[in-house]
């Protein structure tokens, strides 16, 4: 990977040193380059632009979620998508335009609904019957519409290099397209019921996906079902929606393509769809989360004990760990790091980076080359800002991490970082029966 350092050999994130990060904010810390993350929605957002397609990108909010960054998500022109009345929350805290948030979930409460109704929100993405009959009576009973996509299961599971084509879906989310389940929702939908209009279709293959075959894949389906709706019920869709999954680059062995390269792919697919069954090209609605926000983090980490045993192994634990990055320990996830202070050291050792939860397989990397490092160096992790924060838990009782925005050489926070009065603020002493 990459990295920018300074005349002292310190690493450089959106202009400013991270030793000084740190030694301001603190460690573990999550340090965002905004410029990085609008250059990422900047791709997406032209390049449908330049090829002249109506597109929403939606910001898949799960990825990171926060004020300040669904603030930037806005002003770089992104739709939203939000997955629980959590972010859905988060995004009205941060002035989101409510017309152009989606709601997804495949067990949306009645309070999730409601809220997305009464705040009038730009669409929500139909998971199942249950879900599609308890929206309809909210709606009948406010006399209210919403628009509304239905989300499919193709058959396609895509993984990084791979896709399978399973001919059968065994997915929690989405109606089947191979078993008459999305047709009966189909024909619910546009005969059977007055108040949510059906826009299109949805569907997402997969996450951390580094080709485009299973998304073409997924598109020919998704327009062979089409085909046969337009027959049986002269139904035209309006907007499709493909999901997010694009791939980004961890350590050096991850090739993604260039963010652009998808859309074009994408594009190009649905026009030879369009132009076979005689449609009308439809407003192209994309997801992205990791490809948004994934390249754009860092965490430092304070570097504490370091155990060698020898001939085996040198141990150099952090001060955070799997409470922050939960990813190598829950899906073997790979990172690149440096000694942010030590940038312009010869690499001249190999050692593995243990967080400090109680938990063996709390290691962040395994075998990594450094400089020969001592307690107290700072520890920087590439590509943390997906599903890092987000992901964040309490295990061991670790208050959360604080988070900094940096752009241009400023920097800002904007998470706090919780204090131990925070992180048990909900906690309730208690009084055994025999002394109430
Ligand atoms: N849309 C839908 C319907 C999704 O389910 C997801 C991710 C996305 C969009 C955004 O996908 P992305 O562009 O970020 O790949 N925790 C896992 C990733 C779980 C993704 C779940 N759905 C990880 O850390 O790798």
């Amino acid at each position: 990977m990459e990295q920018e350092m300074n005349e002292p050999g310190h690493l450089m994130i959106g202009g400013v040193d991270a030793v000084e990060l740190a030694s301001t904010y603190g460690t573990p810390l999550f340090v965002y380059d905004v410029n990085q993350i609008r250059r990422n929605a900047r791709n997406f957002v032209d390049t449908f632009k330049e090829l002249g397609v109506e597109a929403q990108v939606a910001y898949a909010s799960k990825a990171f979620s926060s004020i300040a960054m669904l603030q930037v998500a806005k002003d770089e022109g992104l739709s939203l998508d939000v997955v629980s009345q959590g972010e859905l929350y988060t995004a009205l805290e941060a002035s989101f335009p409510p017309e152009r948030i989606h709601l997804h979930g495949n067990n949306k409460s009645i309070q999730e609904l409601e809220m997305a109704i009464d705040q009038q929100i730009g669409c929500i993405v139909i998971d199942n019957f249950f879900e599609m009959e308890l929206l309809q009576g909210l709606l009948a009973e406010r006399n209210a519409s919403m628009d509304v996509l239905l989300r499919v299961t193709p058959g396609i599971e895509a993984h990084t290099h791979d896709y399978i084509l399973t001919g059968q879906e065994d997915s929690k989310f989405g109606f089947d397209l191979w078993n008459g389940q999305a047709d009966k929702a189909v024909q619910y939908l546009l005969k059977d019921q007055e108040h949510m209009s059906l826009k299109g279709l949805h569907c997402h293959i997969g996450s951390q996906i580094f080709e485009t075959d299973g998304f073409i894949m997924a598109i020919r389906k998704l327009y062979e079902a089409l085909g046969a709706w337009k027959e049986t019920y002269g139904f035209h869709p309006e907007v499709l929606n493909l999901g997010g999954g694009f791939g980004i680059k961890y350590t050096d062995s991850d090739e993604p393509l260039p963010l652009s390269h998808y859309v074009h792919r994408l594009v190009k697919e649905v026009k030879v769809q369009v132009d076979s069954y005689n449609f009308t090209f439809p407003e192209i609605w994309i997801e992205p989360g990791r490809a948004i926000v994934g390249d754009a983090g860092v965490t430092l980490y304070t570097i504490g004990s370091i155990k060698n045993i020898p001939n085996v192994r040198t141990y150099v634990a952090v001060d955070g760990g799997m409470t922050d990055n939960l990813r190598p320990a829950l899906y073997s996830a790979k990172y690149e790091a440096v000694v942010a202070n030590k940038v312009n050291q010869e690499k001249q050792t190999t050692v593995s980076i243990a967080g400090k939860c109680c938990e063996s397989g709390d290691m962040l990397i395994w075998d990594i080359d450094v400089p020969i490092v001592e307690s107290g160096d700072l520890l920087a992790t590439f590509s943390t800002g997906a599903y890092g924060y987000s992901m964040s838990n309490h295990y061991n009782r670790f208050p959360k991490s604080a988070v900094v925005f940096v752009e241009d050489g400023h920097h800002q926070l904007v998470i706090k970082r919780e204090s131990y009065q925070e992180m048990t603020r909900l906690d309730l002493p208690y009084t055994p029966p025999e002394n109430v």
